[in-house]
């Protein structure tokens, strides 16, 4: 019976491997971002085989307004908290904005500090054809490497927040961009804001998963930033994001609950107390 990657065996990573296999036998997967080790432990005993300790800190953990100030230093912090909170799940580190685009040895110096100080298993960094040559070293120096295409957030001051892939060219250019990532060595690659029956098809052609976000249902895996499914993030969310919990409610309630026993003089009771 092969071993299923939700809910699958606990007594070792996962590894880039298992997805490969997944895969092959049709088997859909989640994968949740992280930012410190309390949440990505609940993930992880939650059965969620692939953390990505995505750029998206800077609007969700960080207060940043995009992910582009994220620096090397903030993802390695926040990488070496969520291997420390786990004990099974793949966890892939972001490589920031400026951290790879200029060269390969730029990106093989980046990626190899998430891994070796930090602790992380792959690493992800955004871009097609445009970034194959730092995914092909990267991979060769045995770093595994998760791919971005479509929408590419750190790019929002030249593309927006829009669907990509559009159109006939720029589909064309999508498929180009998915199949350039799989051939420079991706063991995976994210579809963000793509049409639903473009990702289906680009999920078809390609032998690497496609982890989708606003890509339909047809990509191998689902992705979401977790305080976006958790209910957590304020504002108005992406049409794809589907929330799974009320927590901004939940919390909110449990602050006020305390303000008001403590100014009552409620709490502390007798019992929270000592002799
Ligand atoms: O940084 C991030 O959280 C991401 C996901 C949205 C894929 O790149």
């Amino acid at each position: 019976m092969p071993q299923t990657l939700y809910g699958g065996t606990r007594n070792r990573r996962v590894t880039v491997r298992d997805l490969a296999l997944a895969k092959e036998r049709g088997e859909k997967w989640p994968m949740l971002t992280a930012y410190d080790a309390m949440t990505a432990s609940v993930f992880d005993e939650a059965g969620i085989p692939v953390l990505l300790v995505g750029d998206s800190m800077g609007n969700c953990h960080l207060g940043y307004e995009t992910t582009v100030p994220v620096t090397m230093d903030e993802v390695a912090m926040l990488t070496a908290a969520v291997v420390r909170g786990t004990e099974r799940a793949l966890v892939v580190a972001d490589l920031p904005f400026g951290s790879y685009q200029e060269s390969g040895v730029q990106a093989l110096r980046s990626a190899t500090r998430l891994v070796k100080e930090a602790g992380a298993q792959a690493v992800k960094l955004e871009g097609g054809e445009r970034s194959a040559d730092q995914i092909g070293l990267l991979v060769r120096s045995g770093i595994p490497v998760m791919a971005h295409v479509g929408l590419t957030p750190q790019s929002v001051h030249t593309m927006g927040y829009r669907v990509q892939g559009r159109g006939e060219e720029a589909a064309h250019q999508l498929m180009r961009d998915a199949k350039a990532v799989q051939d420079a060595g991706a063991f995976a690659v994210v579809l963000e804001m793509a049409p639903a029956p473009l990702a289906a098809e680009v999920t078809r052609v390609l032998h690497i998963p496609t982890v989708g976000i606003g890509a339909g249902h047809e990509c191998d895996a689902q992705v979401l930033v977790w305080t976006d499914m958790a209910g957590l993030t304020p504002g108005r969310l992406p049409r794809f994001v589907k929330q799974y919990a009320a927590l901004r409610s939940t919390l909110g309630e449990a602050a006020r609950a305390f303000a008001e026993d403590v100014v009552e003089g409620a709490y502390p009771a007798a019992e929270h107390s000592f002799e």
